[in-house]
């Protein structure tokens, strides 16, 4: 950890963020609109050298709207064969940079019949199905407890911020709980039935250990999830990565904006 930080530090000449982004499936444009500062992750030690599919796969650091704000282009995935370790590594390196708030954004298949593709939903919860949980191995307790409390990961305050925030732009958001699978296989019909009895009401394969993880070293988590598809039967078609992109691009108009509100208004 200490090789990353002095890594990252040297490139930022004193830049010190305040806020961190971690910008899921097609939502990374963000950081190509704002981007001070970029290191691929391939360059810093201790993160994964492969690249992300899809995303560029950098750190972004950026001034926007008066607040130092640090992106994550691009996410590692627990499909792609990471441990749970692994891929929340970077959590741990925002929070020794300083990261106090911290927003983490992925494309979701809705559960509830009553979400929409290109919805927003702002998670207020999640149930962790993946699986496996990246708190598992020796504790640090310089970061946080052997058995961390996790009755409020989703910040309460930030959701009725970033409410507040969408009704100023006349954005409609839903709220909601996201389920996590560990995928990469999208769900089965009788698996979305389940999901939706059991409580969820979006499903993806990323963002919970990542909340895990900035709840234990205590960070405030805001989470959004852009619904890019009614999850599987609903809607009766084939889903196929392809739609996921298309939609969460037509989404991300909105979810720009609702973004750069949030971080305003911060
Ligand atoms: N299921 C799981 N993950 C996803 C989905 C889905 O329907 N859409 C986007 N990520």
């Amino acid at each position: 950890m200490r090789e990353t930080i002095e890594f990252i530090k040297e490139k930022l000449n004193g830049f010190a963020p305040e806020i961190g982004i971690i910008l899921g499936s097609g939502l990374g444009e963000l950081a190509d609109e704002y981007c001070n500062i970029a290191i691929p992750y391939f360059e810093i030690p201790g993160f994964i050298k492969s690249n992300v599919k899809g995303h560029k796969g950098r750190l972004v650091f950026a001034e926007i709207n008066g607040k130092k704000i640090v992106m994550m282009q691009g996410r590692n995935h627990f499909y792609e064969g990471h441990s749970m370790q692994e891929i929340t590594y970077p959590v741990k390196v925002l929070k020794a940079l300083g990261i106090k708030t911290l927003i983490l954004t992925n494309a979701a298949g809705a559960v509830n019949e009553e979400f929409k593709p290109s919805d927003l939903m702002l998670i207020t919860d999640h149930i962790n199905n993946m699986g496996s949980n990246p708190l598992i191995g020796p504790n640090d307790d310089n970061l946080g407890e052997r058995f961390p409390d996790m009755t409020e990961i989703y910040d309460k305050s930030l959701i009725n911020l970033a409410e507040k925030c969408a009704k100023n732009l006349g954005i409609d958001v839903q709220k909601g709980v996201y389920w996590a699978n560990s995928g990469p296989s999208y769900e089965t019909p009788a698996e979305i039935r389940m999901i939706r009895m059991l409580g969820g009401d979006a499903v993806g394969m990323s963002t919970v250990p990542e909340a895990i993880i900035a709840n234990y070293c205590g960070m405030n988590v805001l989470g959004i999830s852009c619904i890019s598809n009614a999850a599987s039967s609903i809607s009766g078609d084939k889903l196929s990565h392809e739609e996921v992109i298309d939609t969460t691009n037509k989404a991300k108009i909105k979810f720009k904006s609702l973004i750069l509100s949030v971080i305003s208004a911060l």
